[in-house]
């Protein structure tokens, strides 16, 4: 199983070859950054119109979890281009954060549309290390489609965790890695190199369900899902909550 997973994986590497060498040269990393916020806003008007029952189902929760300041302050990890506004009841206020400061333009369309939320501000930083937000800070933090493409899902979660007050959510939708063993597996892992440089550092094959599971959350609830997007090779999607 292995060595067909590597040979395929060269097979996939070879007909990609001027991607991989782009990327070893340095000259793929920029020219990603810039177009990935355009795809993810495309993909995002897509994504919204699968999920919108399931997301608003996840989201409604956040009503009565409002703070000492009788709003509810929301941590958006990995915005992108504001994905979720459009599901958060009136009277949150919001900061984003994201290492990838192209997706401001994205965002800001997104915060005009969606006047009945509060803006704090926009963070420039990586989730593995959100020193600019003190501990206990937030009430909810949400991520939609970003512990795939971090660098250390564990220390992201161990970060989530610090900045959110006691009793505060974590609210997450995921794609995860296929069955161990499935063909759909394997597939996974023969695009994964390749993949990851088109989406921008997303990886296919992660277990997020383990990381979520050991990252001593007080409660943890979540379900399985199917993919929305049918082509793209993301696999199963898990969606659900944590409780700090
Ligand atoms: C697939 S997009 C999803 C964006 C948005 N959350 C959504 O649901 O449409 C992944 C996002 O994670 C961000 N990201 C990548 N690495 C990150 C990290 N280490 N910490 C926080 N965000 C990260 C990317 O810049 C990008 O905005
Ligand atoms: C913030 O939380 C971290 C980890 O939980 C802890 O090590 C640190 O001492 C805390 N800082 C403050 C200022 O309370």
């Amino acid at each position: 199983m292995d060595t067909l997973v590597r040979l395929l994986q060269l097979l996939v590497l070879l007909l990609t070859l001027p991607l991989h060498l782009m990327a070893l040269l340095g000259f793929w990393e920029p020219l990603c950054k810039t177009y990935f916020p355009y795809l993810m806003a495309m993909l995002t008007v897509k994504c919204n119109r699968k999920m919108d029952g399931k997301k608003q189902e996840l989201f409604s929760q956040i009503k009565g979890l409002a703070g000492a300041s009788g709003k509810v302050a929301l941590l958006e990890l990995g915005c992108g281009t504001g994905a979720n506004f459009q599901f958060y009841p009136s009277g949150c206020r919001i900061t984003c954060l994201d290492p990838n400061p192209r997706f401001e333009k994205f965002l800001t369309k997104s915060m005009a549309k969606n006047r009945h939320l509060e803006y704090e501000r926009f963070v420039v930083a990586f989730g593995e290390d959100m020193r600019q937000l003190a501990n206990g800070s937030m009430d909810v933090v949400v991520s939609t489609l970003v512990l795939c493409s971090v660098q250390s899902p564990k220390r992201v979660l161990q970060e989530v965790r610090r900045v959110l007050r006691p009793g505060g959510m974590f609210f997450f939708w995921e794609h995860v890695a296929e069955p161990r063993g499935s063909w759909a597996f394997l597939w996974q892992q023969v695009l994964e190199p390749t993949w990851k440089h088109i989406g921008d550092g997303c990886c296919l094959t992660r277990e997020t369900w383990k990381d979520l599971e050991n990252a001593q959350f007080s409660e943890l609830q979540m379900e399985r899902q199917p993919p929305p997007i049918k082509w793209l090779p993301v696999g199963p999607h898990i969606m659900g909550k944590a409780v700090k």
